[in-house]
């Protein structure tokens, strides 16, 4: 089983809506190790970087101004599958379609304010976590990895 690094945001509307603990714990309960957390408002320059695969797309604009608006969360996880894990808790892009279930699907009703980001492959993980951790991330061990992971 690949043990795999993701970047995650909690995404402004999450922490505006007060759900940045349980978006937080869902990803921790799942077994999830925390590398790397912080807040920060980050500038235009960070978030386009971030989606810039997407700078030619009509939402672009909306997009940056709705990142950098106020505070989010710059979280690392690490974990076996820790990716596709992450993106399967987190649910489809449009919150009205997300089952139930997901982080979108119980607390989303839109396809622009859907409260968290997740690296969508190994290459993906890899640049963004070196935007949002260029400093790098902690190593530790899990005292429940022992029973959470055992095959
Ligand atoms: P993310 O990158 O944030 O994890 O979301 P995603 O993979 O599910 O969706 P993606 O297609 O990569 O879109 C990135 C983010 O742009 C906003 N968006 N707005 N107004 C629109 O039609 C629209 N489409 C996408 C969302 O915040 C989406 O998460
Ligand atoms: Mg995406």
């Amino acid at each position: 089983m690949p043990v795999e690094r993701t970047l995650i945001l909690i995404k402004p509307d999450a922490l505006q809506r007060g759900f940045a603990a349980e978006i937080l714990a869902r990803f921790e309960r799942k077994g999830l190790r925390i590398v790397g957390m912080k807040l920060m408002k980050p500038t235009a320059e960070t978030a386009g970087a971030h989606y810039a695969e997407h700078k030619e797309r009509p939402f672009f604009p909306s997009l940056i101004e709705f990142v950098t608006s106020s505070p989010l969360i710059a979280l690392a996880l690490e974990g076996d599958s820790a990716i596709s894990v992450a993106r399967t808790l987190i649910g489809p892009t449009d919150g009205r379609a997300a089952a139930p279930g997901t982080i979108r699907g119980d607390f989303a009703l839109s396809k622009a304010n859907n409260l968290v980001h997740g690296s969508d492959s190994a290459a993906a993980a890899e640049r963004e976590l070196k935007i949002w951790f260029p400093e790098g991330l902690i190593t530790w061990t899990r005292a429940d990895t022992v029973w959470a992971e055992p095959v």
